[in-house]
């Protein structure tokens, strides 16, 4: 079974879509999730009593938080990851090399490892494409190898860009 790096972020629906149109579809094609969110992702799914279902998909913890030094490694380095949905929040940051939570930094660690697929599927504002730095995150991702895309109605479209 291959391991898929699921990571999310606080996008609008995705406490009733993530689960639903991603993470399940993922688990049924066959990929074992490796789920990390945001914080705020984190907050919200656990508001909406989703955590708990969407550990039932898979032998790994759910993560948001870091690990103390010294316990070992949750998740399995991936060599896949759908980071689905992305804010524009986190698209900005992962262009930057931030890392100032557990989901940026697994796939902030991963990006630039030419042996490692990373898509992200962003969900933002029309009034994004404005900011003067967006095109230039977008541009910085995607020139690293990043398969990068705007989600449209049904979020599920985003497994279209995993390997086969
Ligand atoms: C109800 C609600 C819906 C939101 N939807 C989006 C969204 O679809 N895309 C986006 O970029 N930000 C959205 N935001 C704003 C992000 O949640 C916010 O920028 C947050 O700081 C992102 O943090 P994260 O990327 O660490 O999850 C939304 C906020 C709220 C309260």
């Amino acid at each position: 079974m291959r391991n898929l790096g699921l990571v999310a972020s606080s996008c609008g629906g995705l406490d009733t879509r993530f689960r639903a149109e991603i993470a399940e579809p993922a688990a049924a094609r066959g990929w074992r999730l490796a789920i990390t969110l945001t914080p705020t992702a984190a907050r919200w799914l656990a508001a909406a009593d989703e955590i708990g279902k969407l550990a039932a998909l898979t032998d790994l913890e759910v993560r948001s938080e870091s690990r103390l030094p010294g316990e070992p490694r949750p998740h399995p380095d991936p060599d896949v990851f759908l980071f689905a949905p992305a804010s524009a929040n986190s698209v900005a940051k992962l262009a930057l090399g931030i890392a100032d939570n557990q989901a940026l930094t697994v796939v902030g660690d991963a990006l630039g490892d030419p042996a490692v697929t990373i898509v992200v599927g962003y969900q933002v504002r029309d009034e994004r494409s404005g900011h003067p730095a967006w095109q230039r995150h977008l541009d910085a991702l995607s020139s690293a190898g990043v398969r990068l895309f705007r989600l449209d109605e049904s979020w599920s479209t985003a497994l279209q860009g995993l390997p086969a």
